[in-house]
């Protein structure tokens, strides 16, 4: 079998971005590193940088966030499908359906000229928490709440989980985590979604290729999984056991390992330290110190570093959220990269279509269905 191809592409430079850029020393969107963005920026800040390529001015931020919340709403045909879905259906299967839906009631949605592709990236961004927050509720048997078209995205989402005006320091941490996750390069879904946009394909397609990616567990379904992981250890004096009956079995831990980052992912510091100090004041320190010992365990026997997904998903638990939901949250806040990339990949499109190694039979000769 011929070895000169690349499993997984990994480290192939298959195209040209401007956007995000990834390496061994840190993480920067369209120049500006992370750790700043998460620190100083809002998400709406950083959605703007990554679809305009320039940090907004007040003026623009405030047209901005205007334009977004004029789109918060959801079309009454997008909260009626909601009310129809099965209750125990995963949220991710769910976002995935409604995004194409969403899509059907866009008139903008197959026309990828500038001025709409601007429209739709509003659309999108704005209406997927609104979307997120109706199928958690919708999943526990509670109410539409409409959006509140006073507060910032990630307030809007909060609020329309729980009916209750947002409180400003949870507002603030969620959307530090979704600064966080706004984007990344060509990750698996971001790739999708260009792969996708490179057949010129409408931008609802695109969407729903990049969040059916995302949903997978070596993706995005990590930050549930690693919670839910934690959660069954229980206490750092059970990791050495449980990791030690994992590992010999060879199986993967979730929330550890990355494709790029092999000595470390510039954003868990961030992360940790946030979910260190909400952890003491949730008087939640033993799932943080159970995380803790898991990351130093890892490190240890595997040299494996935690990757973003390990700590959001803890950040998700310690804020209250349902596990469910966790890889939703993430897809609300990629929304921005994935929006991005697909305007960058019709800029200057080439349609990605790259080749396989055959290695199945040779030369058969067909035989009649009769003397098989
Ligand atoms: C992210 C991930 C898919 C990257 O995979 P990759 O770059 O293809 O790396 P590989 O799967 O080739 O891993 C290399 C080795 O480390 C091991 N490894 C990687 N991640 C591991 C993990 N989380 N737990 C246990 N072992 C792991 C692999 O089993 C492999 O071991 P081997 O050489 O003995 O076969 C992988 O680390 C993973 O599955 N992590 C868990 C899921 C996760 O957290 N995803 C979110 C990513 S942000």
């Amino acid at each position: 079998m011929s070895t000169d191809h690349h499993a997984g592409l990994e480290d192939i430079e298959v195209l040209e971005s401007a956007i995000c850029d990834i390496n061994q020393k840190g993480l920067t969107f369209r120049g500006y590193d992370i750790t700043e963005l998460a620190a100083h920026s809002t998400f709406e800040e950083t959605a703007y940088l990554l679809l305009n390529d320039q940090l907004p001015s007040q003026k623009e931020l405030n047209d901005f966030r205007r334009e977004l919340a004029a789109e918060y709403i959801l079309p009454r045909e997008i909260t009626e499908h909601i009310n129809h879905v099965p209750r125990e259906a995963h949220p991710m299967a769910v976002l995935r359906t409604l995004i194409s839906s969403l899509g059907l009631y866009d008139a903008d949605a197959a026309d990828n000229s500038g001025p709409a592709l601007h429209r739709k990236s509003v659309r999108i961004l704005a209406k997927i928490p609104a979307i997120v927050a109706a199928i958690a509720r919708h999943r526990n048997a509670k109410s539409h709440v409409e959006s509140n078209v006073d507060l910032s995205i990630a307030g809007n989402f909060l609020y329309c989980l729980t009916g209750k005006l947002p409180d400003a320091e949870t507002e603030r941490l969620l959307e530090t985590t979704m600064i966080l996750y706004a984007e990344h390069e060509l990750n698996a879904s971001t790739f999708a979604a260009r792969i996708t946009a490179a057949t010129q394909a409408d931008t609802y397609s695109c969407m729903v290729a990049a969040v059916s990616a995302l949903q997978g567990n070596l993706h995005g379904g990590a930050n549930q999984r690693a919670t839910e992981m934690l959660l069954t250890i229980g206490s750092p004096a059970n990791v050495p056991e449980y990791l030690a009956a994992k590992l010999k079995k060879k199986e993967i831990i979730m929330g550890f390992g990355h494709r790029v980052y092999k000595s470390g992912d510039p954003r868990v510091p961030v992360l940790r330290s946030l979910c260190k100090a909400l952890s003491e004041k949730k008087n939640e320190k033993q799932i943080f110190d159970t995380a803790a010992a898991v990351e130093a365990e890892m490190l240890k026997q595997k040299k494996l570093h935690a990757n973003v997904d390990y700590y959001s998903g803890l950040a998700y638990y310690l804020l209250g959220f349902s596990a469910e939901i966790y890889t939703c949250i993430f897809a609300m806040a990629r929304a921005a990269g994935y929006l991005a990339h697909i305007s960058e990949q019709l800029d200057e499109n080439k349609l990605i279509r790259p080749r396989g190694v055959y290695t199945g039979k040779k030369g058969l000769k067909y035989q009649p269905l009769g003397s098989r």
